[in-house]
């Protein structure tokens, strides 16, 4: 009863903080308001040798991947990775919500080792801690304009994320880096260049659709993780989209309802390629290919059915 109160008077609390942060540019990197706010702790962060990082551009598969990751790490067990949802699993490096919430900081410190956390920062703002500690990451990237359509549907439906407005003005915004953590060309080029000097595993969304036992078979060789092959077809079951859309403890439904407006999009939304065609209009395509081909020229990193 006691325990009982005591959560709605929190959820009263996080009710009035939420509001649809501006953004505040971190070394020329637009994030929320109270991520900036809190920018020297992030900054600060110690990393311990032993962290594993999951990092994304938002709306890549962050989630997907973290699902995989932390059902490697429990053998395939469910009923380990069913026992609280995904953002308690795995905390959100740079994330907080005003005062008096404690921030992911705060909570990572009291996580023993070996520690899970993911985090949308660019290369360049991450903790140096984490490189000189030379923690492993896995890195997903998902084609930019898939990318940009689930991105453009979350911020409609996460209500502490700028308003996205109408969809022309959105589809600038994203090639101008004008979204939370900034452009995602500068994201996913930079750490495809890092794969080189750090431990990086760095996997594609368009691979993980086409065939997610293999990229399973990657991450668990890369996490030195031994696992036989029916353990590695369980995972690929439970990350299956449709699973995990029915999971409570990986699809955000624990996230309450003035935080996401499930009347805008729903979390787990489509989970497909090429989703973008059925928004894009002619000459917004024209318009993004040319400039997708002027910020991407010269690299080696090449996703599948963009153009
Ligand atoms: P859509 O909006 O295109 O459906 P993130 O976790 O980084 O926020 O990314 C969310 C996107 O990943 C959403 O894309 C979501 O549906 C998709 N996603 C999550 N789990 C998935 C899965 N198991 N298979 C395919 N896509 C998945």
């Amino acid at each position: 009863m006691a325990s009982q109160k005591s959560n709605s008077d929190t959820l009263q609390q996080l009710k009035a903080v939420v509001r649809r942060f501006p953004l505040v540019p971190v070394h020329g990197v637009p994030l929320m308001e109270p991520i900036a706010q809190q920018w020297a702790r992030v900054e600060n962060f110690e990393a311990r040798p032993d962290d594993l990082v999951v990092v994304t551009y938002p709306k890549a598969g962050t989630t997907w991947i973290q699902e995989i990751v932390d059902l490697i790490l429990a053998n395939g067990d469910t009923e380990k990775t069913r026992q609280a949802p995904t953002q308690v699993r795995m905390p959100f490096l740079e994330y907080c919500v005003p005062p008096p919430f404690p921030s992911a900081i705060d909570r990572l410190a009291d996580v023993p080792s070996p520690r899970v956390m993911k985090t949308h920062l660019p290369f360049q703002l991450l903790p140096k801690s984490l490189l000189e500690k030379n923690c492993k990451i896995i890195y997903v990237a998902r084609n930019a304009k898939d990318n940009l359509v689930s991105y453009y549907f979350f911020d409609q439906m996460h209500l502490m994320q700028p308003d996205p407005g109408p969809w022309d003005g959105y589809v600038k915004k994203f090639m101008e880096g004008k979204v939370p953590w900034g452009s995602w060309y500068d994201h996913v080029q930079r750490y495809w260049e890092e794969r080189e000097n750090h431990r990086i595993l760095y996997l594609l969304y368009e691979d993980m659709k086409e065939d997610l036992a293999r990229e399973i078979r990657r991450v668990k060789d890369f996490l030195e993780v031994d696992l036989p092959e029916d353990i590695v077809q369980t995972i690929a079951h439970q990350t299956s989209f449709q699973v995990m859309k029915d999971n409570p403890m990986a699809n955000y439904d624990t996230v309450p309802d003035f935080i996401f407006d499930r009347t805008k999009s729903s979390f787990m939304r489509k989970g497909e390629v090429g989703d973008w065609k059925n928004y894009f209009t002619v000459a917004q395509k024209e318009a993004f290919d040319a400039d997708y081909l002027h910020k991407m020229k010269g690299t080696t990193l090449h996703f599948r059915d963009v153009l």
